[in-house]
């Protein structure tokens, strides 16, 4: 997919969890082409989500690219299960333990032929990604502190870094898509467009109203 065309991607986080074959359903009438799934351990960020085989369920409904983003430690140990599941996409932490390291899973992502993506905290500068840049599909960078849906655009932190790495990466030939994750709604989503960001991931913004397709065309009006 074209880096600059951008895309809502709605974040499963946010959906109904007693309802999720149909809040999958729901993502997809209401245009969808991405699915977000947030996997939190309750070790490297401070809640726990759900694991591989909630994915290899929802694997089961859609045809979405599933874009899994990894908030747990030893994301090199779990791999394996997250690609047997089904995930399209797989982003890992820099900030995370690893048994091996980071590029070294980035590597065996792309050697599944699957799609690898890296994430930043806000706390987190851009320099400590920069050595896995020639290696990655996709750059998140969180604009919430992870954990948790719901929580304000942190814009000060992030939109400079976001401006730095769209600029690295046209300086350097590279093709990673700029995806944000955390507080974008229809006024936030426009300011992370302009700093580059060509994938927005929306939780409560898109699952949270009860007409999704609405919410949906607004979001993507707003970076239209
Ligand atoms: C935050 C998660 C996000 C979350 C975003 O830890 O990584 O993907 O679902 O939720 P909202 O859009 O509600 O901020
Ligand atoms: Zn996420």
């Amino acid at each position: 997919m074209d880096f600059r065309r951008p895309l809502i991607i709605p974040s499963l986080l946010a959906a109904d969890f007693a309802n999720i074959e149909a809040e999958v359903k729901r993502a997809e009438a209401a245009g969808a082409e991405w699915l977000h799934l947030d996997v939190m351990d309750g070790n490297f960020v401070d809640n726990i989500s759900f694991g591989p085989a909630l994915i290899a369920a929802v694997r089961k409904h859609t045809k979405m690219f599933l874009d899994v983003h990894l908030m747990i430690h030893r994301a090199d140990h779990y791999l394996e299960r997250f690609l047997k599941a089904g995930a399209d996409n797989i982003s890992i932490h820099v900030e995370a333990d690893y048994d091996t390291s980071v590029d070294a899973t980035l590597k065996r992502i792309k050697a599944a032929g699957k799609s690898a993506g890296l994430v930043i905290n806000p706390a987190t500068p851009f320099e400590a990604a920069k050595p896995f840049l020639p290696l990655i599909d996709l750059f998140l960078i969180m604009t919430v502190v992870p954990g948790f849906g719901g929580q304000p655009f942190m814009e000060k932190e992030t939109m400079p870094k976001l401006a730095e790495a769209r600029d690295w990466r046209d300086a350097h030939g590279l093709q990673y898509h700029l995806e944000v994750d955390g507080g974008i709604y229809t006024n936030t989503a426009p300011i992370a467009r302009k700093h580059g960001a060509n994938l927005f991931v929306c939780g409560t913004s898109s699952f949270g109203p009860p007409d999704m397709k609405h919410s949906m065309a607004e979001l993507t009006a707003s970076v239209g």
